[in-house]
């Protein structure tokens, strides 16, 4: 497997590797990958949905999204779809899929299936080097602190946004420096979507130190953007990267396919 970084911060494209039908082996050097980059590229995959489910399961269970509409016969692979019609887009914020939830997914597995003729990329923040380039102060700040995150925005959101509302009502709590589970690398993680308020401060008073964490921790220093062609496939690491999709390609339709690993727990 040959690694390409695409830029010195984040991101990274694997060539002469095929996941599927992978081994044990490959899938775990594809991992070892991810959690050094953060988010790794792969072309010219041919993904079935079982080839989908099977690489997925190398890595541990899958954490079905409830919101989304579901493949047909695939209950485990979620569909991230705009139709033509649609102004926004799912996921055309920065975020961190599953943070609401106690044990957020580890990684996300996204298939291009359907593509807008141009525009649909993809933006991904390194969380880690966020968190490395803050002042020694507010380090020590951020360290003292968890907040809590919340699925609201889904009952709440764009109502255009074809995402399933029944479903709502989960809030977890997470520390605002969280330690990468296997690597142990420091990383921020709080999001624009989900995160809601510090723990032990009120709404208005987390508001103003979060604006500033959002903006701060997604500048293009700590960005890199993935264009998309048919058969490429995009993994990233939920611990390590915050991404947002980009709602450029009005009047076209779009449809990835999505598998969302489970993680674990989040500590300091
Ligand atoms: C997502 O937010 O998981 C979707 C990303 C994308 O469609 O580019």
């Amino acid at each position: 497997m040959k690694v390409r970084k695409l830029t010195g911060t984040i991101g990274a494209e694997l060539s002469e590797v095929s996941l599927a039908g992978c081994s044990a082996e490959t899938a775990k050097a594809v991992q070892e990958a991810l959690f050094e980059h953060g988010v790794v590229v792969l072309r010219d995959q041919n993904l079935s949905h079982e080839d989908h489910i099977a690489f997925a399961e190398h890595w541990g269970q899958i954490d079905v999204n409830r919101f989304f509409t579901p493949v047909p016969d695939f209950p485990q692979i979620a569909e991230v779809r705009t139709t033509p019609d649609q102004k926004t887009v799912i996921g055309g914020g920065w975020h961190t899929d599953h943070s609401y939830d106690p044990a957020p997914a580890m990684a996300s597995i996204l298939v291009a299936r359907d593509l807008p003729a141009f525009g649909g990329d993809t933006c991904f923040a390194s969380q880690t080097a966020a968190y490395d380039r803050l002042s020694p102060g507010l380090k020590e700040t951020l360290e003292n602190l968890s907040a809590w995150h919340s699925d609201g925005s889904f009952a709440t959101g764009d109502p255009e946004l074809k995402v399933r509302r029944d479903n709502t009502g989960v809030a977890s709590l997470h520390p605002v420096v969280i330690r990468h589970p296997q690597t142990g690398q420091k990383a921020l993680y709080v999001n624009g979507d989900f995160t809601t308020h510090f723990d032990g401060w009120s709404v208005d008073e987390s508001a103003p130190l979060l604006q500033y964490l959002y903006r701060y921790c997604t500048q293009p220093a700590f960005c890199c953007r993935v264009s998309y062609a048919p058969c490429t496939v995009v993994i990233w690491d939920n611990r390590l990267v915050q991404h947002y999709a980009v709602a450029d390609y009005q009047g076209q339709a779009r449809l990835m396919n999505r598998i969302t690993v489970e993680g674990q727990p989040l500590t300091a």
